[in-house]
C-alpha cells in the first residue's frame, strides 16, 4: 500500500517503515500517525512479515509532534479528539517485534515513538531529548514514564525539566539504546537483526516480547509467575519440539510458526 508520509518496503521477511516528512524533520503530524497506524495494521496481518524496522532519515528519526499543527489546539480539541491515544498507541500494541533505527534527532514525540519500539539501535549521530518543557508543555506520549524506566529518575528528570539532549554515547551508557552503530550501517544492521528475529519461531518471539513487556506493568513476583506460565506454554508449540530436536541432532531448526 502507498502512503503519503511514510515509505514501507519489504526486505525479505522484514518490513522497513521510513518516516518521510524530511521538510519538517519528520515531525509527527496527524496524517503521518494515521499512515503509521494503517501500515502497522497491514503488516501485523501479513504473514510474510516477521519483524519491522522503524526509521527516519539521516538528520532526524523524528523531531517530535508537529508543533505547527498543534499550536492552536485547545484542551477540548485534545480531549474530544483523543489526541495521541487515538493513533500513536497503535505502535506499543504491535505484537510483532519492532526495532527503532535512530539517526539524528529523536526529540519529544520522536523519542517517545522510539521508546514504544522493542529496542533502539542508534547511529553514532543520534540525539535524544524531551524538549517539550521549552514549549511550555510536558511530554505527552509516554516520555515521562518510559524515559524514567529506561534511564532512571535523575537523568529522566534532568532531561524533562531542562530539555537537554543526550548523544548516542550517553544514551547507550544510560540504557536507552541497545547499541550504537556507524550511521552508514544503521539500516543494514537493523535489518540484519530483524531478519535474525524473523527467522525464529514467530509465536515464541511474540510470547517473549509480551513477557518482557510484562516487566514494566507488574510486580517482580507476578512478572515471574507470568513468565513461568508463558514458558510452560511454549512447550505446546511444535516449534519447541523442532528447536530442541534440531539442537540435539546438531542441525538448523526449521520453524513452522506453530
Ligand atoms: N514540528 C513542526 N515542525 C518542525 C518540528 C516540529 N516538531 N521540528 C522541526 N520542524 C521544522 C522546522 O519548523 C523547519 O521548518 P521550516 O523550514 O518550514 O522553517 C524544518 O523542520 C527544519 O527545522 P529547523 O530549521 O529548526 O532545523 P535545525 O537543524 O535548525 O534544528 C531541531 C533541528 C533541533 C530538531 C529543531 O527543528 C527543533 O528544535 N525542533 C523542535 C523539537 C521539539 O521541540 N520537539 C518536541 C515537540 S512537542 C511533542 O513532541 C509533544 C509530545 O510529546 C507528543
Amino acid at each position: 500500500m502507498a502512503y503519503e508520509n511514510i515509505h514501507v518496503e519489504m526486505l525479505g521477511t522484514v518490513a522497513v517503515i521510513t518516516l518521510n516528512r524530511p521538510q519538517a524533520m519528520n515531525a509527527l503530524n496527524a496524517a503521518l500517525m494515521a499512515d503509521l497506524k494503517a501500515a502497522l495494521d497491514d503488516l501485523e496481518g501479513n504473514p510474510e512479515v516477521g519483524a519491522i524496522v522503524l526509521t527516519g532519515n539521516e538528520k532526524a528519526f523524528a523531531a517530535g509532534a508537529d508543533i505547527k499543527e498543534m499550536q492552536n489546539k485547545s484542551f477540548v480539541d485534545n480531549y474530544n479528539g483523543n489526541f495521541i491515544t487515538k493513533d500513536w498507541e497503535r505502535l506499543e500494541q504491535c505484537r510483532k517485534p519492532v526495532i527503532a533505527a535512530v539517526a539524528g534527532y529523536a526529540l519529544g514525540g520522536g523519542c517517545e515513538v522510539a521508546m514504544m519500539c522493542d529496542f533502539i539501535l542508534a547511529a553514532n549521530t543520534a540525539k535524544f531529548g524531551q524538549p517539550e518543557i521549552r514549549l511550555g508543555i510536558i511530554p505527552g506520549s509516554g516520555g515521562t514514564q518510559r524515559l524514567t524506566r529506561f534511564v532512571g529518575k535523575s537523568k529522566a528528570m534532568e532531561m524533562v525539566l531542562t530539555g537537554r539532549m543526550m548523544d548516542a554515547e550517553e544514551a547507550e551508557r544510560a540504557g536507552l539504546v541497545s547499541r550504537i552503530v556507524p550511521a552508514e550501517k544503521l539500516i543494514e544492521e537493523a535489518v540484519k537483526v530483524a531478519t535474525e528475529i524473523a527467522a525464529l519461531s514467530r509465536p515464541a518471539v511474540m510470547m517473549a516480547k509480551e513477557t518482557v513487556n510484562r516487566a514494566y506493568e507488574t510486580t517482580l513476583a507476578e512478572g515471574v509467575h507470568f513468565e513461568r506460565r508463558m514458558f510452560y506454554a511454549t512447550f505446546a508449540l511444535s516449534d519447541q519440539k523442532e528447536g530442541m530436536a534440531a539442537f540435539a541432532e546438531k542441525r538448523k531448526p526449521r520453524f513452522k510458526n506453530c
